[in-house]
């Protein structure tokens, strides 16, 4: 590759164009700088990205089906990354792990009846195939981790090793990262995929530019199946899935000393404190389209299952509703490889619900395939092109 970027008036060129620069598109463009590759990104918009509603809980267990193993080999691999991942991106900035956003909380995992208790103990012993660090609490102990919840709970699975990462901090660590290595960014819409024969060339941008390079890193979450130009079947289908986050405030000293997660009656609830003592309550799931309008009913019963966690949340200001979109996969699980229909173009999108704990791997291997022509083995079972490949 040439590390270098060229610039004529019309024209950029560079090894590598990374349509989307959320922390997936920023990750894989830091790692490829370190490798020497001259890398472009291009976003008309970052903070639409879904990082930036996201609460960054580090979750390889208890945001998946029990049967989707490949899935979970993935998440736990990119689990074991990330302590290494957020010292390295620090160590370039002269920060420690906390200013890139990984917070070492661990989870608690909360029962709200008996039945709740019952699911939590088989998702105990799944995670013990795994060799996934939880232990079974009764209400006792579960006070004694998080005095402030509700009376009466029944107790819950305390995850210790299942962490979070602001995933706002983490976007702009990769961003400054990036710009210190090399890293070029320009926002702007694109318009297309230029192609020549059966291989990429770069991409036009809305302003009558053009991006050129041999190679493009397709990382545009919920939009990456909106770009015109690549032949039918390059880029599978990805489909926005609507997500609404709050963000509380609660005054004095902070109320939570771990991410806190249950069912309020069935209805899934997560509770994620920052370190700026906002809390971070979570999420909606929608099949809206590219709605990202705030649904009255969505922050209505976040509000409602969240104060019924933690009843002081009544008091706290609502400081921010948040709207996202999830990029969602026809089998929601990640599409990260060559894609095998257009040559040059390289597909990391559809990480759906895990896009912050999938960084980690996504970023090395896409720099992995890129620099040395091969993907880590944890990712072949996540080809773009795999619905295709199934038999009839
Ligand atoms: N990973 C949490 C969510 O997607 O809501």
């Amino acid at each position: 590759m040439q590390s270098q970027h060229r610039t004529t008036a019309d024209v950029t060129t560079a090894d590598v164009v990374v349509v989307g620069a959320g922390v997936i598109g920023a990750a894989i463009a830091w790692r490829c700088a370190q490798r020497r590759i001259a890398v472009v990104t291009v976003d008309p918009d970052p903070t639409r990205g879904a990082w930036h509603t996201a609460a960054g809980m580090l979750a390889p267990v208890t945001e998946l089906q029990y049967t989707e193993t490949p899935l979970l080999h993935l998440n736990l691999d990119s689990l074991r990354r990330w302590p290494a991942f957020a010292a390295e991106l620090a160590a370039e900035l002269g920060a420690d792990e906390r200013a890139v956003g990984l917070r070492r909380t661990g989870t608690v995992l909360v029962a709200w009846d008996a039945a709740d208790l019952a699911a939590l103990r088989d998702l105990h012993a799944f995670g013990q195939r795994f060799d996934i660090a939880s232990i079974l609490i009764g209400g006792r102990d579960l006070r004694g981790l998080e005095p402030a919840l509700a009376a009466g709970l029944p107790g819950g699975l305390h995850a210790p090793d299942d962490h979070q990462v602001d995933p706002r901090l983490l976007r702009d660590a990769l961003a400054r990262a990036g710009r210190r290595r090399g890293v070029r960014h320009v926002t702007a819409e694109v318009t297309r995929v230029r192609t020549t024969g059966d291989r990429v060339e770069g991409v036009d941008l809305a302003d009558g530019t053009t991006l050129a390079a041999p190679v493009v890193v397709l990382a545009a979450g919920a939009w990456s199946g909106t770009l015109a130009g690549p032949p039918p079947g390059a880029v599978p289908a990805v489909r926005p899935v609507k997500g609404q986050t709050l963000r509380l405030r609660l005054p004095g000293t902070p109320v939570l000393n771990h991410v806190v997660r249950g069912r309020v009656k069935g209805n899934p609830i997560y509770l994620v404190p920052r370190a700026d003592g906002r809390i971070v309550v979570g999420a909606s799931t929608e099949e809206a389209g590219f709605d990202r309008s705030a649904r009255a009913g969505a922050v209505y019963e976040l509000l409602r299952d969240a104060q019924s966690l933690l009843p002081e949340l009544g008091e706290a200001e609502l400081a921010e509703i948040s709207t996202g979109l999830r990029p969602g996969s026809p089998d929601n699980a990640p599409l990260v490889g060559a894609s095998g229909a257009l040559g040059g173009l390289v597909v990391a999108t559809g990480h759906y619900r895990n896009g912050v704990l999938l960084t980690p791997v996504t970023a090395d291997g896409v720099a992995a395939l890129l620099a040395d022509g091969a993907l880590p083995d944890v990712l072949h079972p996540f080809a773009p092109d795999r619905f295709e490949r199934i038999p009839a």
